[in-house]
């Protein structure tokens, strides 16, 4: 494995052009065999490497792969993403943690990182496709926390995700309750919770994040591309992952200390400033129920309060539709 690393991050430093396979031999010290055997292996676990005749070999996709060295030297985090692993393709990357998570070694902060996700999950049993291009990624936390103060981590964790993008676009990001990310009335990008725990008190929660960076039109399904939008659809060129990573990874380690330390209501004010639908009217759908009305409130809780006409519902799960 340890040489299968090295070649890439020749092949890394080398991006965009071709490098011939006895230049990568002669660089590792091992035979042109041998670096042919080791891109094979690189190929079967997932990265999409060129091999031309005469020319040597190039990497593509490059602006989807990720090099966890250079994140974590970049983010810089002490917590969130102080490791990080890459995985070309996945199941999930909430499915892999949850894989490690009799793995001692494996800790807290650690980020699972994937290239495609063949089993990639939505809110509410749904699927996320997972192509080529976005940021899927996935980490564990264990907060010492009561469990409805883990469901706020969802809002907290949009908010940052929202704060982030809007540095690499020039309109506005806008959160729907609870953690969709919408710019243009388009979503980009969502956020998956999963946690164990007693009602006093959470083992442990996976959060995981799905960014549409740069997914091409077409390469979602019609029914999720119709209502899905790519962030680089509002910026004039392709964005590259490791910068929007960087920055990603930056400001959820931000939200979640001011979180953790200062508490909801110390960030629920941005949260409203941030939401899509506060004080248009909503319908919430809670599996077969329907509840309509105008939102005009969230409280310290993180629920949605909705003036039904006459009444005002509580909401803390649902589907939002803005009307
Ligand atoms: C949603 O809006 O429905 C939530 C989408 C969450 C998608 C991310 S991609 C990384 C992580 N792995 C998954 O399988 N799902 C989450």
């Amino acid at each position: 494995m340890f040489m299968h690393k090295l070649i890439l991050a020749e092949l890394w430093k080398r991006r965009g052009q071709f490098i011939s396979g006895s230049k990568l031999a002669a660089s590792m010290g091992i035979s042109r065999v041998a670096v042919w055997k080791h891109i094979k292996a690189l190929k079967e676990y997932g990265y999409d490497i060129a091999g031309i005749s005469g020319r040597g070999y190039s990497l593509r996709d490059v602006d989807s792969i990720i090099i966890p060295d250079e994140i974590m030297k970049r983010t810089r985090n002490r917590l969130i993403g102080r490791e990080v692993e890459f995985f070309p393709r996945v199941d999930s990357t909430n499915e892999v943690i949850k894989r490690r998570l009799q793995d001692k070694q494996f800790q807290e902060g650690t980020v699972i990182v994937a290239g495609f996700q063949e089993e990639g999950k939505g809110r509410l049993g749904r699927n996320w496709e997972s192509p080529w291009g976005g940021l899927w990624f996935s980490f564990l936390l264990c907060p010492v926390l009561p469990l409805p103060q883990i469901a706020l981590l969802s809002l907290v964790f949009a908010l940052a995700v929202a704060r982030a993008l809007e540095d690499f676009v020039s309109m506005p990001c806008k959160i729907k309750w609870p953690n969709d990310i919408y710019i243009g009335g388009k979503k980009v990008a969502g956020i998956l919770l999963e946690s164990s725990g007693e009602i006093d008190s959470a083992r442990y929660v996976i959060v995981g994040i799905g960014i549409n960076v740069n997914i091409g039109k077409g390469e979602l399904s019609l029914e999720n591309g119709k209502n899905a939008a790519s962030l680089s659809n509002y910026c004039s060129k392709n964005l590259n992952n490791t910068d929007v990573f960087v920055r990603v990874l930056q400001s959820v380690e931000r939200y979640y200390y001011k979180f953790v330390d200062q508490g909801f209501v110390n960030i629920l004010e941005e949260f409203k400033a941030y939401c899509l639908h506060l004080g248009n009217e909503i319908k919430v759908k809670q599996g077969d129920r329907l509840v309509a009305g105008v939102n005009v409130d969230i409280d310290e809780t993180g629920n949605l309060l909705v003036d039904t006409g006459g009444k005002i519902e509580k909401i803390s799960t649902g589907d939002v539709n803005i009307i």
